[in-house]
């Protein structure tokens, strides 16, 4: 999808992603002392929002300015300081980055693999010494074992892929963690399982 249909798709619904943050990003950051933070295709903001609460100096981007605007705004309703800004992840035009960053997310951008690969290698790009990337996404596993999430496998994650691409752009990263992680989704129908992918490395001091 493009920038447009993003648009479109945010344009026609109150709130496209719940407004919690991602469990992951909770789970992942919370141990974490509070740094500069940047959210890659951060959509409306839940999890940049939910970062800044929590102390982090957040930036946060996404090509769709629908999604950036209603990001602004709900920002500015609860009173909570990030920086947004429309940029695109994939060529990195529209970042505009005098810091690097303790912490850089990527939660569920879900590209087809050169795409994100060039988007990885720009989120890679921004960590500042003992920085750490987040790399969240739908699993190529969730096709089968797994509900809701695209239903393209050209865009689903693969974590040993993903993985494999960090270290070869950027030989800097440590891994951290690298796999499968399960998420509870709650449908009308009851609660379902989500089959999500998580990458996370550190660059070496
Ligand atoms: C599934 S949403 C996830 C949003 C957010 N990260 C979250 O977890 O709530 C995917 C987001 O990626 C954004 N996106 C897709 N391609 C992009 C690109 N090339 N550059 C920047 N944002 C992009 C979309 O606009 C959308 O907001």
């Amino acid at each position: 999808m493009d920038a447009s249909a993003w648009d479109d798709r945010y344009r026609h619904s109150e709130l496209v992603w719940s407004a919690g943050p991602n469990q992951f990003v909770v789970e992942r950051t919370s141990g974490l002392v509070p740094g500069r933070a940047l959210d890659l295709a951060c959509g409306e903001g839940r999890n940049a929002l939910w970062l800044a609460e929590q102390g982090w100096q957040v930036e946060a981007a996404d090509f769709s300015e629908v999604a950036i605007e209603k990001a602004r705004r709900i920002a500015g309703h609860r009173g909570i300081p990030v920086s947004f800004s429309v940029a695109d992840a994939v060529t990195g035009e529209g970042l505009t980055v005098f810091q690097p960053f303790d912490l850089v997310l990527v939660a569920y951008l879900q590209l087809p693999d050169p795409d994100l690969d060039a988007a990885l290698a720009v989120a890679a790009s921004m960590l500042a010494p003992g920085g750490r990337l987040l790399v969240i996404g739908h699993h190529l596993d969730n096709l089968d074992r797994g509900h809701g999430g695209p239903t393209d496998p050209a865009v689903l994650h693969d974590p040993a892929r993903i993985a494999d691409h960090l270290r070869s752009v950027r030989p800097q990263l440590d891994l951290v963690h690298s796999g499968e992680v399960e998420r509870t989704v709650d449908t009308p129908d009851g609660p379902r399982r989500a089959v999500d992918s998580l990458v996370e490395a550190v660059r070496h001091a």
